[in-house]
């Protein structure tokens, strides 16, 4: 599961709650993982679901930036990470259709979609929800940019990184302690 935490918030709002959107429709996917329940049906729905919400999405959030006035740099570089998402996406939909194993892709589709989200988010999307604060405080775009590019990219990404993958080996020593005290 993906599970949400206050790390990832950009404190937009409706950035944030299409964040929880596309992570509600990735948890979906884990579920069925989980009960062992996924079918390929289901899950080409999802990965329809998901192209089509990441699609709407990364078209509010290039929107939003042209109206705050970010850096044309940032925009670039922040729109072909959108395309390669949903150029990823489209590599696993194709996939789907001569996929042996249902499950393999589904698990290969959760591991992708979460790593791609996490850093996403924590990356670039936070370099953006700063830049836009920073231009309504009164910076210039080309300020906001060079300043947030080397946040994000150097503290932003380490820091939560370290501290993602912390909690990842937390979650799993706490799993292997169970399985032990069985
Ligand atoms: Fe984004």
């Amino acid at each position: 599961m993906f599970v949400w935490s206050s790390k990832y918030a950009t404190h937009i709002q409706e950035v944030d709650a299409q964040h929880q959107q596309l992570i509600a429709i990735l948890n979906r996917i884990y579920a069925a993982i989980d009960e062992g329940a996924v079918s390929a049906d289901g899950l080409d729905a999802s990965l329809d679901e998901l192209s089509e919400y990441a699609s709407y999405h990364f078209e509010e959030e290039e929107g939003l930036m042209i109206r705050k006035r970010v850096a044309t740099a940032h925009v670039k570089l922040h729109k072909m990470e959108h395309r390669a998402f949903i150029y990823d996406v489209k590599r696993l939909q194709a996939k789907r259709a001569s996929a042996e194993s249902v499950d393999a892709l589904a698990q290969q589709t959760t591991a992708f979609v979460t790593n791609w989200l996490a850093l996403h988010i924590l990356g670039i999307d936070q370099s953006m929800a700063s830049q836009v604060r920073a231009i309504e405080d009164g910076a210039s775009p080309q300020d906001a940019y060079e300043h947030f590019k080397e946040y994000t990219y150097e503290r932003a990404v380490t820091r939560n990184l370290v501290g993602t993958l912390l909690e990842m080996w937390r979650e799993a020593e706490d799993k292997l302690r169970e399985i032990r005290e069985k």
